[in-house]
């Protein structure tokens, strides 16, 4: 009884894990279609990464799209504020995508 529960537990998420590896790094692809940003920063960016969820910004606003590659590496890896650290949750290579991606996201009108 005990064993088959987990099985029904754990196979989705096998499933769910595969899915994402798959589709990593999507460096061509947006940052909203991101599983990473999905998953970490959805929360408070909003899944269309306009902001406003836990007092996270737009991260599609013009101030963002200025901030240099540099200078967003080190908000995702080190935060900034209320914004958590990534350093040791998210690989070099993760963040690198996510700043491409924040980078090349056009700001709203
Ligand atoms: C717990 C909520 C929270 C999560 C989760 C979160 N952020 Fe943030 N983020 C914030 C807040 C709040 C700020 C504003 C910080 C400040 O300026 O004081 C911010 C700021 C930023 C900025 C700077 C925006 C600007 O224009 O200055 C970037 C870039 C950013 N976040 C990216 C990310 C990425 C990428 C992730 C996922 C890996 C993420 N954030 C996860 C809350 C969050």
């Amino acid at each position: 009884m005990k064993t088959s529960r987990l099985a029904i537990a754990v196979c989705p998420l096998f499933f769910a894990l595969t899915a994402v590896s798959a589709q990593t790094p999507p460096t061509d692809a947006t940052l909203t279609a991101n599983p990473v940003f999905q998953k970490s920063c959805a929360k408070c960016h909003g899944k269309t990464a306009e902001g406003h969820y836990f007092g996270g910004p737009s991260l599609i606003s013009e101030k963002t799209s200025a901030t240099s590659a540099d200078g967003l590496r080190n908000i995702i890896t080190n935060g900034k504020g209320r914004m958590p650290k990534y350093a040791s949750k998210l690989t070099a290579e993760e963040i690198d995508t996510l700043v491409k991606q924040i980078r090349s996201s056009k700001s709203k009108p």
